[in-house]
């Protein structure tokens, strides 16, 4: 969501800044625009739409050369998606341009006051209200970091704030509270940003941010304080991920690409994690084991697909260590009152490490005394650095917004958080261990035979795509596999999808069965397990009304051939490893689908990649 940036430094702000800009897309967003700092102006260009606009309107009007400038790609929230509501806002007196990721919540009123005083606005946005207030402060104080200090304690709600004074061309300065910002430290060059994304091309040393801290970078230095101007200490750390991890290399979508990096993906999740010994070695987890064995819950927190990864855990951690463990959706969590203390583990899944949902739940679990471990795919991001200990998925960055090798990923640290508990409660011995995590290193090349197979499969999606809806049934942790096919499809082909558990169908959900509806079934092993033939009885039901079953099968499963239109074979595992794979033909039949409708799959309409506001 919102996409930020901020330059200073001896090239030219502008090509800096929408090409980071355009690193940033990903993110979602639906305007975008630049200001630069020359000769004592502030000149902005902005428009609505995708980042192509903004460069015809560069084009047309180029901005004068500066070497220091903010970009901003925009997801409405206060306002429609324009060319007045579009970042960067200017103060009543042009002197600063600021742009803004997040919501202030008490915006009203401090418009109101403004409006009182006799500033005019010219969008509908609560950032313009924030450049108003920092363009008086900064007439009061003449210094934007102590304007940027003093309009801070005036905000409430979520906000990362950038800005430049037109008055000032050497420093950029920023604010952060519960929206990302990271600072990228270049050679006589710095950068700001919501992720390093934006500056990884340039350089690849960051900084974190805390909670209410301000940032000036000039071209050779930062300096970081809190809201009351007192020096702080900074967290530098490298950043691993390579420049061309974020290119297309030749597919037509970051999606596309990321569904065929999941074998290496989950490969370098396992690695390093497990000796071979009997041993799981997962050092980051730095909770101690007479704590962990305390444990007498485990909350598994998430949104989306972090959350349907959480509920294939709750099934593998509650089966392996014998805990309670339930699974919430962050944005429901910390609104029910949850019962959670000091013996409470609570398990916050994110692939960006920024949902504004599962940070707040997190920090209420902590409230009341539980320790969290996050799952997450973003170094430096915020959900881990308020965490006890994480767990780092080695997916590299994920830049389509449906998320795929994210998903893929998050199941293998959650497989390695149940064993590793089991483990430290000593309810599962080392042969056991060993036995499930040689059957995870053998996943990455099983994934790759499902990919292997990936024409056939779109083959399918070209066959069905003129249906109207679509249905995905699974049991056990085929359940919410299928909750993360259908969501696949809703997402990036805008196409209703429905993921229900097939045992739940009589209850309901079978009298939507239409002649000809496509239904995606998801079948447990054959013979290991005593529910495959519950859900071939549910294949069954389904076609004897007339839908078109689209069945997923393990390899050699013959059972199932009377009663599907079309099989799509999985390779063996056990039934709790299964979504590793099942999920993955769904992944290709939802890009495939989206690509033939032609549908934008990376940036799918309405939405964001990293939610950052509530
Ligand atoms: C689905 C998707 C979203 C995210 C959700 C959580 O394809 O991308 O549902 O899974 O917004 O995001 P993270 O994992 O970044 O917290």
């Amino acid at each position: 969501m919102c996409g930020i940036i901020g330059y200073v430094g001896p090239q030219q702000a502008v090509n800096v800044i929408v090409e980071g800009l355009r690193r940033l897309e990903y993110r979602g967003y639906d305007s975008a625009g630049v200001a630069v700092g020359a000769d004592g102006r502030i000149e902005w260009r902005k428009k609505a739409g995708k980042i192509a606009n903004l460069d015809a309107e560069l084009a047309a009007r180029p901005l004068p050369a500066s070497t220091i400038g903010i970009g901003h790609t925009r997801w409405a929230t206060h306002g429609g998606p324009t060319d007045a509501n579009a970042h960067p806002h200017l103060s009543a007196d042009g002197r600063v341009a600021l742009v803004h990721n997040g919501i202030i919540e008490n915006f009203a009123l401090l418009r109101a006051e403004l409006t009182a005083e006799g500033v005019a606005f010219s969008s509908e946005t609560d950032t313009e209200v924030a450049a108003a207030l920092l363009g008086r402060a900064l007439a009061r104080t003449g210094d934007l970091a102590g304007a940027m200090r003093r309009v801070c304690s005036r905000l409430e709600g979520a906000f990362t704030l950038v800005a430049i004074d037109a008055q000032d061309p050497t420093r950029v300065v920023a604010a952060r509270r519960n929206s990302p910002l990271v600072v990228g430290v270049g050679d006589g060059e710095n950068f700001l940003a919501s992720d390093v994304a934006a500056f990884i091309e340039h350089t690849r040393e960051a900084i974190e941010l805390g909670q209410d801290q301000v940032v000036v970078i000039t071209a050779d230095s930062v300096e970081v304080t809190d809201f009351a101007g007192r020096p702080v200490g900074t967290k530098p750390y490298h950043i691993d991920w390579d420049t061309t991890a974020a290119e297309k290399a030749g597919y037509d979508w970051f999606m596309r690409k990321e569904i065929f990096e999941q074998p290496r993906a989950v490969a370098d999740t396992l690695l390093g994690r497990y000796s071979g010994s009997g041993e799981l070695a997962l050092d980051e987890i730095r909770i101690g084991p007479d704590e962990l064995r305390r444990v007498d819950k485990i909350i598994i927190i998430g949104c989306g697909t972090a959350y349907y990864a959480g509920m294939v855990a709750k099934y593998a951690i509650e089966h392996w260590t014998r805990i309670g463990c339930e699974v919430e959706l962050a944005s429901e969590f910390r609104y029910r009152d949850p019962i959670v203390d000091a013996n409470t583990l609570c398990v916050a899944i994110s692939q960006s490490g920024e949902t504004a949902d599962t940070l707040q739940a997190i920090r209420h679990a902590r409230d009341q005394g539980s320790r969290i471990v996050a799952i997450c795919n973003t170094n430096g991001s915020t959900i881990p650095r308020e965490s006890d200990a994480v767990l780092y998925t080695h997916a590299g960055p994920e830049i389509g917004v449906a998320s795929t090798k994210g998903f893929l990923t998050q199941l293998i640290a959650c497989y390695l958080l149940g064993l590793f508990l089991a483990q430290v409660r000593g309810v599962k011995f080392g042969d056991e261990i060993g036995a499930v995590m040689d059957e995870l290193a053998a996943m990455p090349p099983k994934i790759q035979r499902v990919l292997d197979g990936a024409d056939d499969v779109y083959g399918l999606a070209h066959q069905l795509i003129d249906q109207g809806d679509y249905v995905f049934l699974g049991r056990h942790v085929g359940y919410p596999a299928a909750m993360e096919g259908a969501l696949k499809l809703k997402e990036i082909a805008y196409l209703h999808a429905e993921g229900f558990a097939a045992g739940e169908l009589k209850h309901g959900p079978i009298a939507i069965i239409d002649p000809g509806m496509p239904v995606f079934v998801i079948v447990p092993p054959a013979g290991r397990d005593q529910l495959h033939d519950k859900v071939v009885s549910n294949i069954q039901e389904v076609r004897a009304r007339g839908a078109r079953t689209i069945v997923l099968a393990e390899e050699g499963d013959t059972g199932v051939d009377a009663y599907a239109e079309k099989v799509i074979r999985l390779p063996r595992v056990s039934t709790l490893l299964q979504p590793v794979l099942a999920v993955v033909p769904l992944q290709l039949f939802a890009c495939e689908l989206a690509t033939a409708l032609g549908n934008d799959v990376d940036q799918p309409r309405n939405l964001a990649k990293s939610v950052t506001v509530e």
